[in-house]
C-alpha cells in the first residue's frame, strides 16, 4: 500500500492510553456487561483501535475528506454519464421529514402527498418525452433498459409473435449495457455498425431486419455525443419489420426542451433521472431510471401504477390485467423523484431547454479549444458532449489516451471517460455540463493542451503519471480487484487500557 505523503496515519498518532473524550463517572449502579451479553460474547482483548486525541480523530477525517474528489471539488468531466452539479435546494426538499421519512406502508389516505409529487412527475416526464404514460418504479438506467425490453416481449407474447422475435440489435457505439440488458432478457443481439456520419448505417440495419427481430436499441444523442440523423428513419424500418424501438434516453441532456423522442418514432425510453434531472449519483447509486412508453406498451407497465382519481385523490392502482408486474419493492427509489422533481419544478420549461442548450454549448466551445491537439472522432457539430482521439501521441510516441488521463489528475481534474465508444481509437469522451463556466472550460483545456505538448516533448512524463497524487499510479485491474480498504499495517496495542491517560 503507497503511503499519504507526509502525514502520518491515524494508527502512527497513536498512543497508548490518550483519550478523545473523558467520560463522567458513572454515579448509578453498572450492570456487568457478562450479566448483559454472557461471558462467551465478551471481548478476551480490546480492539485494535487508534487511541487518540480528538483532535487528532478530527484531523484524520478532515484529511480523509479532502482526498475526495467530487463534482463539489472539481470539474468531473466524464462523458456518457452525466455528473452535473445538483443543486442544494433538491437535497433540501428531499431532506424534509414528510418525504424522507414517508414509510412506504402508509396507507393511501396519509400519503397524498408523496403519490401527487410522483403522479406530478410522470406527467413532467411524459410533457418532456412526448410518450403516453411513464412509470417511476425503476431504480437505474440499466435497470429502465431491462423493463423496456421486458415490456416489448411482453407486446409480442401478447400478439403471438414471441417465439419468433428472439432478436435484438444494438449499434455497435452502445453502453455496454444494451448488450448485457438484451441478453439478460433471453433475446439475441446482433450489432449494427455506425456510418462515416457517426449516425446508424441504415443499409446495415435493412439487411439485418427480418422477422426475427423483435427491437433495436437506440441511444440518441448517440454515444458518440451526436444527433442521430437516422433515428426517425430506423425508427420508420423497424416498424415496418414489426419491431419495436427503444431508446436509450442517457444522454437526455442535450435534447431536454428541444426535442421529444417520442416524435422521433421511438416505442419507450428510459431516462436517468438521477443524471439529467440531478441527483448526486458517485460510486453507483442510488438511481432512477423512469421508463416512458408509448400507447401500445402502456397495458404491459409495471404495478402499482399512480394515478389520479375522478374526486382528484391519488391512488395506487392495481388493476391492469396485462401488467408484466413489480421490477421494484415499493415505488422505486423515491427521494430521488423528489429530487427530480424539485428540479423539474425550480427551472421549468423555459429553464430546462436552457440547460440543454448550455450543456451543448459549452461542449463544442470545449471542443474548438482542443480540437486541433485532439481531433473530435467524426468531425461534426457535437451535442452535450464531445469524443475525441488520441491516437497522434499513442502512434509518435506511444503516449496512450489512459497516459493523458492520469496526467490530468497532476493538474486538478477527475479524467473524463476513456476507452469508450469502443469504435473510436485511443478515445477520450468529455461531457463538461450546462453548468461549468467559460473560465473552468478554458483551464480545463489548457491543461489537457499543455498535457498534449508534454506528450511530444516529455513522454515519459505522461506515462509515469500521476506524479502529485496521494497514491501514484496503480496497477488498475488488481487495484479494483483486491481492494484494499483498510490499513493492515502491523499495530501493537496494549492489552489492557488505563482508566484516563489523557
Ligand atoms: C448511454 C448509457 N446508457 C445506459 C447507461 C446506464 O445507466 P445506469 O448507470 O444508471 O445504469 C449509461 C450510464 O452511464 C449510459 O451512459
Amino acid at each position: 500500500m503507497v503511503r499519504s505523503v507526509d502525514f502520518p496515519l491515524i494508527f502512527e498518532r497513536s498512543v497508548p492510553g490518550r483519550r478523545g473524550v473523558r467520560p463522567p463517572v458513572c454515579d448509578v449502579p453498572v450492570q456487568p456487561l457478562a450479566d448483559l451479553l454472557g461471558t462467551e460474547n465478551l471481548r478476551t482483548e480490546p480492539p485494535a483501535l487508534p487511541e487518540v486525541s480528538e483532535l487528532d480523530t478530527l484531523r484524520h477525517y478532515t484529511r480523509l475528506s479532502q482526498r475526495n474528489y467530487g463534482i463539489d471539488i472539481g470539474f468531473y468531466p466524464l462523458g456518457s454519464c452525466t455528473m452535473k452539479y445538483n443543486p442544494r435546494i433538491n437535497e433540501k426538499v428531499a431532506a424534509l421529514s414528510g418525504f424522507a421519512h414517508a414509510h412506504p406502508l402508509l396507507p393511501e389516505s396519509l400519503a397524498q402527498g408523496a403519490l401527487q409529487l410522483m403522479y406530478e412527475l410522470q406527467e413532467d416526464l411524459k410533457a418532456i418525452t412526448g410518450f403516453h404514460a411513464v412509470t417511476l418504479q425503476n431504480v437505474a438506467g440499466a435497470h429502465g433498459e431491462l423493463l423496456s425490453l421486458m415490456l416489448i416481449k411482453a407486446y409480442h407474447e401478447s400478439r403471438g409473435e414471441g417465439a419468433k422475435r428472439k432478436v435484438v440489435l444494438v449499434p455497435d457505439s452502445a453502453h455496454g449495457t444494451n448488450p448485457a440488458t438484451a441478453a439478460m432478457c433471453g433475446f439475441r443481439v446482433q450489432s449494427i455498425p455506425t456510418d462515416s456520419e457517426g449516425n446508424t448505417d441504415l443499409d446495415a440495419l435493412r439487411a439485418a431486419l427480418s422477422e426475427e427481430v423483435a427491437a433495436m436499441m437506440l441511444t440518441n444523442p448517440s454515444t458518440l455525443g451526436l444527433y442521430d440523423r437516422n433515428a426517425q428513419k430506423a425508427c420508420e424500418l423497424l416498424h415496418e419489420a414489426g419491431a419495436l424501438v427503444f431508446c436509450d434516453g442517457a444522454n437526455m441532456n442535450a435534447l431536454v426542451g428541444i426535442v421529444q423522442p417520442a416524435a422521433i418514432g421511438f416505442d419507450c425510453m428510459h431516462l436517468n433521472l438521477h443524471k439529467t434531472f440531478s441527483t448526486p449519483h458517485g460510486g453507483g447509486g442510488p438511481g432512477a431510471g423512469a421508463v416512458g412508453v408509448s400507447e401500445r406498451l402502456e397495458p404491459f407497465l409495471p404495478v402499482p401504477r399512480i394515478i389520479r382519481t375522478d374526486e382528484g385523490r391519488y391512488a395506487l392502482s392495481y388493476d391492469h390485467p396485462h401488467s408484466i408486474g413489480r421490477v421494484h419493492a415499493f415505488y422505486g427509489n423515491f427521494l430521488n423523484l423528489v429530487r427530480a422533481y424539485a428540479y423539474i419544478r425550480a427551472y421549468g420549461g423555459e429553464g430546462l431547454r436552457t440547460i440543454a442548450e448550455h450543456a451543448v454549448l459549452n461542449a463544442n466551445y470545449l471542443l474548438s479549444r482542443i480540437r486541433e491537439a485532439f481531433p473530435p472522432a467524426i468531425d461534426r457539430i457535437c451535442m452535450h458532449e464531445c469524443v475525441v482521439t488520441a491516437q497522434r501521441y499513442k502512434q509518435t510516441q506511444g503516449v496512450r489516451a489512459f497516459d493523458i488521463a492520469k496526467r490530468l489528475l497532476d493538474y486538478g481534474f477527475h479524467p473524463p471517460t476513456m476507452y469508450f465508444p469502443l469504435i473510436v481509437p485511443e478515445c477520450l469522451m468529455i461531457e463538461p455540463t450546462e453548468t461549468e463556466s467559460k473560465q473552468t472550460l478554458d483551464m480545463f483545456a489548457n491543461a489537457l493542451l499543455t498535457i498534449a505538448r508534454e506528450a511530444m516533448e516529455q513522454p515519459e512524463r505522461l506515462k509515469n503519471a500521476p506524479h502529485t497524487t496521494p497514491v501514484r499510479r496503480l496497477n488498475e485491474a488488481s487495484a479494483a480487484k483486491n481492494l484494499v480498504l483498510r490499513w493492515q499495517g502491523e499495530v501493537v496495542y496494549p492489552q489492557e487500557v488505563p482508566a484516563c491517560a489523557c
